[in-house]
């Protein structure tokens, strides 16, 4: 069989990222140029930034993608590249930068979805056995979503507020800590105890939705109560306290889907998908569970990459699904199959 080599391109947010993919599930190259940098001074990422930074950034790291693959534009079958959901100016560097080198060299040009890729980013790791449920939580995205084939997302539950990486990066603004938040409140909780009584947003009991809103006000709160009493709470004690509330409602409510919805399989996607703390809560949940395999991908892989854009784009790729060179940046892109 002919192989199939996948040129992907991620720049949704603050890394610019191209990679090159073969057959689906093999990564030729991977490159990633981080922002982290320049937004940190911020606390947060600074869309117009963003977007000039993947201007700067975008064609030395695809160069450097296709050199380490030891690929050129003829070897190439089909351009993926995340067309939402993103910044609108950061996404359409990207997607302008396909519609570019699709119409340079007569390349077909696959738009895909940035969850669709955190999803497919597990592929790297294991072949999928449907129905599988993944689990994806990052910076901008908390969602439980079902699939019975390839291609096939149905979004089951998800946040009606903050994104658990949002929440992660707002209670580390409010203990001072550097952004992105999330690894060093991941960090003071494994130096702490959970000894703070914070609530957990079960919502109705039917549903798989998220909400990470009150958390949040609840880690201000209890902040703003000691300080006003005098009372010293060590931040690691609070982030143990926060994280492990994060953790239980998400491994909880992914372990009921699983229950309901009889799944082979259970897939972990997204930045926040690098927790420790969510790691080891997964796998002591689900090692009982002979019926389900769970998949966790190596830190590189969950957080925004071009290679899990690839693997996804090279399914739609081999269903026919292609894009016009009218593609469009959309901010605000739904899920849907392909
Ligand atoms: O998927 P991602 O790289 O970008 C988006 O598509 O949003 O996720 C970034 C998010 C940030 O909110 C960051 O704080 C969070 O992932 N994150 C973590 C950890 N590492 C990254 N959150 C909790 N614990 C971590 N170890
Ligand atoms: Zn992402």
């Amino acid at each position: 069989m002919k192989q199939q080599i996948i040129l992907g391109i991620e720049t949704s947010c603050d890394e610019t990222a191209v990679a090159i993919v073969r057959n689906g599930n093999e990564i030729l190259s991977n490159v990633v140029a981080s922002q982290i940098e320049s937004h940190k001074r911020f606390g947060g990422v600074v869309p117009e930034i963003a977007s000039r930074h993947h201007v700067e950034q975008l064609t030395i790291v695809l160069e450097e993608a296709m050199q380490q693959a030891d690929v050129t534009f003829k070897d190439i079958d089909a351009i993926a590249v995340t067309e939402g959901p993103g910044l609108v100016g950061a996404l359409l560097i990207g997607v302008n930068a396909a519609k570019a080198i699709a119409f340079a060299h007569s390349i077909p040009l696959v738009g895909v979805h940035h969850i669709a890729g955190h999803i497919y980013a597990n592929r790297f790791i294991s072949e999928f056995q449907f129905p599988l449920l993944s689990l994806v939580v990052s910076g901008g995205h908390t969602e439980l979503v079902l699939m019975k084939e390839h291609g096939s997302f149905e979004v089951i539950g998800e946040t009606r507020d903050d994104a658990a990486g949002e929440a992660y990066d707002k209670v580390a603004r409010t203990l001072n800590l550097p952004y992105p938040g999330g690894p060093h409140i991941d960090r003071l909780a494994h130096e702490g105890q959970p000894t703070l009584d914070l609530p957990r947003a079960w919502l109705e009991p039917d549903s798989y939705d998220f909400s990470f809103s009150g958390l949040k006000s609840a880690v201000i709160n209890t902040l703003h109560n000691a300080k006003q009493r005098g009372v010293e709470i060590k931040p690691e004690d609070l982030a143990a306290s926060f994280q492990e509330s994060v953790v239980e409602v998400l491994v909880t409510k992914t372990k009921k889907a699983t229950q309901e919805f009889k799944v082979k399989q259970v897939l972990l996607a997204g930045g926040v998908a690098a927790n420790k703390g969510l790691r080891a809560k997964l796998e002591e949940t689900f090692r009982s569970e002979t019926d389900v395999n769970l998949v966790i991908p190596p830190l590189s892989l969950c957080t925004d990459n071009a290679a899990m854009i690839a693997a996804a784009g090279s399914i739609a790729f081999a269903k026919g699904k292609t894009s016009a060179l009218g593609l469009n940046a959309n901010p605000g892109l739904p899920l849907t199959s392909f």
